[in-house]
């Protein structure tokens, strides 16, 4: 009697299993055997009416059909579980023959653009490239290039300023500190990098770049400051470009100068020119004696010049651009004419 039941079970399960296909359905077939309610469950619950001499035997066979089903459930179960992989596998595939599709290239900023370029001038010249820090100390952007406090020429630059005694740089300047006070003459440095200023209108904006320069060993002159200028110009802007050296004043530099190239942009004044024709692009001059002393440099044997230029007026001048802001407003359609 029981044999029968257990065969009955037996012979019904592998039907039940072909019509399984996914692992719910399977589920659903097991509780039908072995859940609560299963009919394997329910024989091992009415033992307890058999007589006792029966009951080993009974559990026996009993078991030996449940684990022989539950080993059936198992392997249906990976079956299903390897049909589904494999048809994941051929949909997600992929084809290597399809053509492939382009990435998008993106480019240098031309600020980035000239800078390198400027700075691959100068290396070619012989100088070296120097960095300093853009929160810098009070002491290395102003006093020590002979601009004490309260001294009129803080007021050339609108400064921003992080606590008394320290500053967003508002030039490159700093830098030629930096290194004069850890390198002996002969030195010939060039240090590009940002800058900040509290200024914006159509040639100024609160940061900007500039490439500062400086060249310090013995018999140095004006005359040679104005053929390393000269040279650069002429690999920024051409050969016939025209240059002139204008006057002026900086705590740091004595005798000092700005330079002032032809505008680029128009032949008879416009807005960037200030209808003059011209534009500046740095300032430079010889190291003040001050300058030296602070950083305990001989003046008796040693003498150098420096310069500082503004890196966006070049790249203003370069491709003929009559809005500095333009640079960092970052319009596809203005940055693509650059790649
Ligand atoms: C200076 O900053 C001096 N440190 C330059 C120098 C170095 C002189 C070494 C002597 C020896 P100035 O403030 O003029 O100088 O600025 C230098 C250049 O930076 C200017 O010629 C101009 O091209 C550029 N510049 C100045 N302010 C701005 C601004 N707000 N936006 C964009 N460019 C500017
Ligand atoms: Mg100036």
């Amino acid at each position: 009697m029981m044999e029968e039941t257990l065969k009955e079970i037996r012979n019904q399960i592998d039907s039940d299993l072909e019509g399984v296909s996914t692992e719910a359905d399977l589920v659903r077939v097991k509780a039908g055997y072995v859940g609560k309610k299963g009919s394997l469950t329910q024989l091992l619950k009415s033992m307890k009416d058999l007589p006792k001499e029966e009951r080993r035997q009974a559990g026996i066979l009993i078991n030996a059909t449940k684990n022989e089903i539950e080993e059936l459930i198992e392997k249906r179960s990976d079956e299903i579980k390897r049909k589904i992989m494999d048809e994941k596998l051929l949909e997600e595939a992929t084809d290597f023959t399809l053509p492939g599709r382009g990435m998008p290239v993106g480019a240098k900023h031309p600020i980035t653009q000239v800078m390198e370029r400027i700075v691959y001038d100068f290396e070619r010249m012989g100088f070296e490239v120097a960095e300093g820090p853009e929160v810098e100390l009070d002491y290395y952007n102003f006093e020590a290039l002979n601009i004490p406090k309260n001294h009129p020429a803080r007021d050339m630059q609108d400064t921003f300023y992080i606590t008394d005694d320290m500053v967003l740089r508002t030039h490159t300047s700093p830098v030629q500190i930096r290194i004069m006070q850890t390198q002996q003459p002969p030195v010939k440095i060039i240090a590009p990098g940002k800058v900040y200023r509290c200024d914006s209108d159509v040639s100024h904006t609160p940061m900007f770049h500039q490439i500062e320069g400086l060249l310090v060993d013995k018999g140095i002159t004006f005359g040679n400051l104005k053929s390393v200028i000269i040279q650069f110009v002429k690999l920024t802007f051409g050969e016939g470009t025209n240059v002139r050296f204008r006057p002026s004043f900086f705590p740091f530099t004595e005798p000092s100068a700005e330079v002032d190239i032809e505008c680029q942009i128009c032949s008879n004044g416009c807005r960037v020119c200030k209808g003059t024709g011209w534009l500046e692009i740095m300032g430079c001059g010889m190291v003040d004696p001050a300058v030296f002393s602070s950083v305990n440099y001989n003046t008796d044997i040693y003498s150098g010049f420096a310069f500082g230029m503004g890196v966006e007026r070049i790249a203003m001048l370069k491709y003929g651009i009559n809005d500095i802001r333009l640079f960092f407003e970052n319009d596809v359609r203005f940055l693509r004419q650059f790649v």
